[in-house]
């Protein structure tokens, strides 16, 4: 099998490129990647040509405009990025009968009430962020190509900047720290998306009918505070100098935190349809965040 990976730097990406690659001859670009090919989701029609050349059996599209604050300031990047270079990446796709997966988030929801979302639930993205991959959602639903598109929440990975290092370095730094406690979701691994994607795929490329939107997380749910308590008393418990007192992570609501783009409260996806079809378990989220802390600690 000839494997395509767009966006291999990211965090997904990076797991993927391990992931992917004992499936098969495993072609990765990125954004600025040189030579004949072109990763750049900015040139749609020169990644569409290059799928063309590369003429691949599955296409991995791991690339995205994730950062949703500086989208409120930039759609139109953001929609090129999230949904116009993914629709044509799926025009290539359905014409070389090549299978897509694709990458979407919960922030195509509202985040209203307090139940976990199937993916029959209506969508009601609050930022461009949001819309932008919803669309990009729909564009490969029409497209024809045989694809999974796997809807994440919260997405973390050893390597880069995430939240956990953040917390870890203000909580070596202050006294007191305030997090959000009123947004509801699952930390979810880039190993762990890649680990899934590696089984679905090859479940899709024997039964095709399997293709589709689900919602891939982590088992449980926390808060953003939950979730820096679990990391700060992890590191604390692995004699990690921690200034700030355990009682001293205090919640805040969102409103008391104001962002360029609003935030879904509510971001707990349900995964049955995933675990079901592909005969998958979705260890709790502690599982893959404590093996990120034993390696980043
Ligand atoms: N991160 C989350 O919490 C989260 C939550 C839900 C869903 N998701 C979805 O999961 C997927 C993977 O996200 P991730 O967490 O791995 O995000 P990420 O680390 O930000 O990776 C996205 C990659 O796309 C690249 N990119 C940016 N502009 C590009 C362009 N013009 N052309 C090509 N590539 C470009 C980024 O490069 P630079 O880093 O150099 O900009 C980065 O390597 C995405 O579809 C995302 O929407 C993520």
């Amino acid at each position: 099998m000839k494997i395509l990976l767009l966006g291999k730097g990211g965090q997904v990406g990076w797991e993927l490129q391990r992931a992917l690659a004992p499936l098969g001859e495993l072609v990765a670009l990125d954004f600025d990647s040189t030579g004949e090919l072109c990763g750049d989701f900015t040139r749609p029609q020169e990644v569409a040509a290059s799928v063309k050349k590369v003429a691949p059996d599955l296409i991995v599209n791991a690339a995205a405009h994730t950062a949703v604050d500086r989208a409120e300031a930039e759609p139109e990047l953001a929609r090129l990025i999230n949904a116009t270079t993914p629709a044509c990446i799926a025009a290539e796709a359905a014409a070389l009968g090549a299978h897509l997966v694709h990458y979407s988030t919960d922030y195509v929801f509202d985040g209203s009430g307090a139940v976990p979302r199937d993916e029959s639930a209506a969508t009601n993205p609050l930022s461009v962020y949001g819309r932008t991959k919803l669309e990009g959602e729909q564009l490969i639903a029409a497209s024809g190509a045989t694809h999974l598109i796997l809807r994440t929440s919260w997405v973390y990975a050893a390597r880069g900047g995430n939240f956990a290092r953040t917390m870890l370095r203000l909580a070596k730094e202050r006294d007191r720290l305030t997090v959000i406690s009123d947004q509801i979701g699952a930390p979810t691994g880039a190993e762990l998306l890649a680990d899934v994607t590696a089984h679905a795929v090859r479940m899709l490329r024997a039964q095709p009918a399997l293709g589709g939107l689900y919602h891939c997380v982590a088992g449980g749910e926390t808060s953003w505070h939950g979730y820096a308590r679990h990391v700060i008393e992890h590191a604390r418990a692995a004699g990690h100098d921690i200034r700030v007192a355990e009682d001293a992570v205090e919640p805040i609501p969102t409103s008391g935190y104001p962002t360029p783009a609003a935030r879904p409260l509510n971001s707990r996806l349900d995964t049955r349809r995933l675990r079901t079809a592909f005969g998958l378990a979705l260890p709790d989220w502690q599982q893959g965040v404590d093996r990120m802390l034993a390696e980043i600690l």
